[in-house]
């Protein structure tokens, strides 16, 4: 039965918002989808995915995931995660993530653990988020986004999803992301499908601590995703590192050294801005702001 979120005479409807983000574009986006589920009457709880268990989605009517795009996939965490959600059938699922120029398989990787657990996918969004990755080649691309005419066009597109969800329509809300409901089977959808985690950790060079400027604060050992690196001075980088960099880009003593020699001329080659316009998300006119173009 279809049930209208701004009819007080029965309960909301509840959505329960899962986010991974390491620099905070992701969350800004969840800020902004959320918010506007909340407007429309809805009981909105939200979870920073590195703390929630899988049981908080219990008596969600929609569950939302989150995540930046790492290597044109979701980060494994984040998939992990989802393996061990419970049966979800009946409730409806959101995704969306920030990225830079290539986001690959990234919606895909939410939507379809989702949809195995019994979901069924109302939305998928996507938005460029500034990219915080060291590499000297694509470090500082699309600065500010998402901005505040990204965080509108999201709070656009969640209320009109969340009136479909209302009316009890079953499938995609209008608008919703391509990418979301079928696998992206193009460039960086291969580029994703040949980068698990061992070929990351074999083709992108390793953070290495520099322990003479460690203080032993923590924050780096505190804040992996993999939970791969042993406090001490001078953390030391156990075997599940991804290659997210997120320990070199917090260190506020910039402990962390990467030597990008090697790494960067793949990365540059992956991921310069032409590539990203033919087979990426870059659209005719957008504005990259990359260092060099090839
Ligand atoms: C390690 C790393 C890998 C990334 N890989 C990609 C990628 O393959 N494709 C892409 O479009 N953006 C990529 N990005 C850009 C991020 O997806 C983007 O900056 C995102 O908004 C970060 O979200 P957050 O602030 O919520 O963590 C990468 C960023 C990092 C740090």
């Amino acid at each position: 039965m279809p049930r209208q979120g701004l009819e007080r005479t029965e309960d909301p409807m509840k959505a329960v918002f899962l986010t991974f983000s390491q620099t905070g574009n992701t969350r800004k986006l969840a800020r902004a989808l959320a918010g506007a589920f909340g407007d429309r009457g809805w009981d909105v709880e939200s979870f920073s995915l590195d703390r929630a268990r899988p049981r908080d989605v219990a008596g969600a009517d929609m569950v939302a995931v989150g995540a930046p795009c790492f290597s044109s996939q979701a980060p494994s965490p984040v998939k992990r995660f989802l393996a061990r959600l419970p049966d979800l059938s009946g409730v409806r699922a959101l995704v969306f993530a920030t990225s830079g120029g290539a986001p690959g398989r990234v919606l895909w990787d939410l939507s379809r653990p989702l949809a195995r657990k019994g979901a069924d996918v109302a939305g998928g969004f996507l938005c460029r988020g500034e990219c915080f990755h060291p590499a000297p080649s694509i470090t500082g691309r699309s600065p500010g986004r998402p901005d505040s005419r990204d965080l509108a066009e999201a709070r656009d597109y969640a209320l009109s999803l969340a009136a479909h969800v209302e009316e009890g329509r079953a499938g995609p809300a209008p608008g919703t992301r391509r990418d979301a409901l079928f696998p992206d089977l193009g460039f960086y959808g291969l580029v994703a499908l040949t980068s698990p985690d061992p070929i990351l950790r074999l083709s992108l060079p390793r953070p290495r601590a520099m322990t003479e400027r460690c203080d032993e604060c923590g924050a780096c050992v505190a804040a992996c995703p993999t939970g791969s690196l042993a406090p001490g001075k001078g953390p030391v980088q156990g075997k599940g590192c991804i290659r997210c960099y997120r320990c070199v880009t917090l260190c506020p003593k910039e402990a962390f050294s990467v030597d990008w020699r090697m790494g960067d001329l793949l990365v540059r080659t992956l991921y310069n801005p032409r590539f990203e316009r033919w087979f990426g998300d870059i659209k005719p006119g957008e504005p990259v702001h990359e260092k060099r173009e090839i």
